[in-house]
């Protein structure tokens, strides 16, 4: 080989080189924004959080249930606003050998041996909702069984005993939608403590 010719392969490899080189600072970007796709927008989180609810049960409890077209459902209408502080409710069927809890039609008022719990309103409401709560606050009452984390114990059936095992991320998403569903202002009775 000659020398020239030895020098154009050299040169061949060089811009070989430095299209390579050109190639990975042009894709690098590119790359990092796909893989940041991985990372959570808060849209995707909203949406997480509303599988969560879903997938859940909290509109079992938390949504007041109807007489539908095709038998009892939440009534969506008023969705997860908690037990609604106008029905009124007579005194609970008293418990009778192993049947020990009752519920209200609404599915939104319980009896047992706790007492009479009603389930909260945890629409954004600023007043009766929880649209003064602070992820904090929320992660803090589901984690520790208290409400905001150091007030009172949460009693059944809210089921703290298995919602205590939510990942933050999903605390974080599940508190993330709750804060954009419609707000609705309805202030839950305190439970009633059982008779000794
Ligand atoms: C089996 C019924 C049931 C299900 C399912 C349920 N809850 Fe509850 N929840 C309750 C009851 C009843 C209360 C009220 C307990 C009390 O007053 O101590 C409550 C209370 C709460 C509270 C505490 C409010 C406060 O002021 O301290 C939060 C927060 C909450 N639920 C969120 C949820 C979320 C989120 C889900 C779904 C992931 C869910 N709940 C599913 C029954 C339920």
């Amino acid at each position: 080989m000659k020398t020239s010719n030895l020098e154009d392969v050299r040169l061949t490899l060089i811009a070989t080189a430095l299209t390579g080189l050109a190639w990975i600072a042009f894709t690098q970007p590119l790359l990092a924004a796909d893989g940041a796709k991985t990372v959570a927008t808060p849209a995707d989180k909203v949406a997480r959080g509303k599988y969560l609810v879903t997938t859940s049960g909290c509109n079992d409890c938390h949504t007041p249930w109807k007489v539908g077209a095709s038998g009892p459902e939440p009534d969506m209408s008023r969705m997860l606003s908690g037990h609604p502080e106008k029905m009124e409710l007579p005194a609970p069927p008293q418990p009778s050998g192993p049947w020990i809890v009752a519920a209200a039609a609404t599915n939104t008022a319980w009896s047992g041996p706790w007492g009479v719990s009603f389930t909260a309103n945890l629409t954004p409401d600023k007043e009766t909702g929880l649209g003064k709560w602070s992820l904090r606050q929320f992660s803090d009452t589901i984690r520790t069984g208290r409400h905001l984390g150091r007030g009172r114990p949460i009693l059944p059936p809210m089921p703290i005993p298995m919602y205590k095992h939510f990942t933050d991320e999903d605390l974080a998403a599940i508190y993330a939608y709750l804060q954009t569903i419609p707000p609705i202002q309805n202030r839950v009775p305190e439970p009633v403590a059982p008779k000794q």
